[in-house]
């Protein structure tokens, strides 16, 4: 791999060797060797072998993240946005509030959709410190003692139908290391930038969702895990295609599929297996990330600001507290290829997002453009 590296957020970078597969694929799809007579894009969703590579790359997550029998995987359209609305849709259940931990734009987000469909109650935000961190358990308002499992709703308080949280928040570069446990309710996890880039404990978890288009695939699927306890909450009247019961029941056929957004999914589901699964996923993204953290702690111009104990191995937030500086340095980087730094538009300075796909180089190649344009402004 060599220059132009790609920092994007997402849609963001996928590994080299899915692009060659894809290219290779392009003009005939081949399924394990075998000809199909035309490309994935044309062929029907409802025949053997897309039906095979559905079913495959469900196993393939299966086994990568070791997901528990009791769980149904779920391949969906609508993007995470549409898990914001969908979760409150199939998970609030009347006389009940959804408690939403808010560490940053997207689960603040969430919270505006859920408003919605029902009570929401905000545990604890850390809008006021610039989502430089994470809310600590200690904040949470909690509608419930907070003294163990399941600990009792106290009188005349609603209790809440799931606990919701964003675990990597894209746009401030914060990142849940540890999700929480001993909840009186499923815990939801907007999973979407981190997903297959660290083991994760699906049973801490009643439901999991992640939109592919930053670490496993193009725009347009998001996957769904889900406790099968759950599925019967939804009511009726909720549109087919966000229902997770009718989804799940009709093995994400149900509609037609995004087939190209899941069979570039699939091929990147085996190439993470391939590279030796998530805990080799893991350590790449510590090693990745740690090597840009020390060079910005140790830089006289630029600064990370989210607290070392909540920064994300996956989008490193990073300033000079200048936003002239910022576009200059955005621009130096854009011209050694080194590609897509601007921060967010709400949050300004730098992000590097290093996904899956970046390559130890890659960020060798932006810590050296760090120390260079540091240097030159001595
Ligand atoms: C953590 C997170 N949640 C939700 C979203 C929204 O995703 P989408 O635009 O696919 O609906 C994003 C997009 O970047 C995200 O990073």
């Amino acid at each position: 791999m060599t220059l132009p590296y790609n920092f994007s957020p997402g849609p963001a970078m996928l590994p080299p060797e899915v692009l060659d597969q894809v290219r290779a694929d392009l003009p005939e799809w081949h399924w394990h060797g075998v000809g199909q007579g035309a490309s994935v894009m044309e062929v029907s969703h409802r025949g053997k072998a897309f039906e095979a590579l559905i079913g495959e790359a469900e196993q393939d997550l299966r086994d990568l993240l070791s997901i528990p029998a009791n769980y149904r995987v779920i391949f969906m359209q609508g993007g995470a946005w549409g898990q914001f609305a969908a979760v409150p849709m199939n998970l609030l259940r009347a006389g009940e509030t959804a408690d939403y931990l808010v560490s940053g734009g997207w689960s603040k987000s969430a919270v505006g959709e859920a408003s919605k469909f029902g009570a929401v109650n905000v545990l604890a935000s850390s809008e006021n410190d610039g989502y430089t961190r994470v809310p600590a358990r200690n904040e949470w308002k909690s509608t419930w003692t907070e003294n163990g499992a399941a600990a009792p709703v106290q009188p005349g308080v609603q209790s809440p139908s799931y606990i919701y949280a964003c675990s990597n928040e894209t746009v401030y570069g914060n990142e849940i290391h540890s999700l929480p446990r001993n909840l009186p309710a499923p815990l939801v996890i907007d999973a979407s930038s981190h997903f297959l880039s660290r083991p994760m404990d699906v049973s801490a978890c009643g439901l999991i969702y992640a939109g592919a288009q930053k670490n496993i695939g193009p725009a347009g699927v998001t996957i769904i895990i889900v406790r099968d306890d759950l599925l019967d909450r939804a009511p009726k009247n909720i549109p087919s295609v966000f229902h997770y019961k009718h989804m799940a029941d009709n093995r994400s056929l149900f509609n037609t599929p995004p087939v190209f957004a899941i069979y570039v999914t699939a091929l990147t589901l085996k190439w993470i297996k391939a590279q030796g699964g998530l805990a080799a996923m893991e350590r790449r993204a510590i090693a990745r990330s740690s090597m840009l953290y020390d060079a910005l702690d140790a830089s006289r111009l630029f600064k990370a600001p989210v607290a070392k104990a909540d920064r994300s191995r996956m989008n490193v937030v990073f300033d000079s507290g200048d936003a002239d500086i910022d576009a200059a340095f955005v621009k130096f980087c854009d011209e050694r290829g080194l590609k897509s730094l601007k921060g967010h538009r709400v949050r300004g300075g730098m992000r590097a997002s290093l996904y899956n796909a970046m390559p130890v180089a890659g960020v060798e190649a932006l810590v050296a453009a760090v120390r260079e344009f540091e240097a030159l402004r001595a």
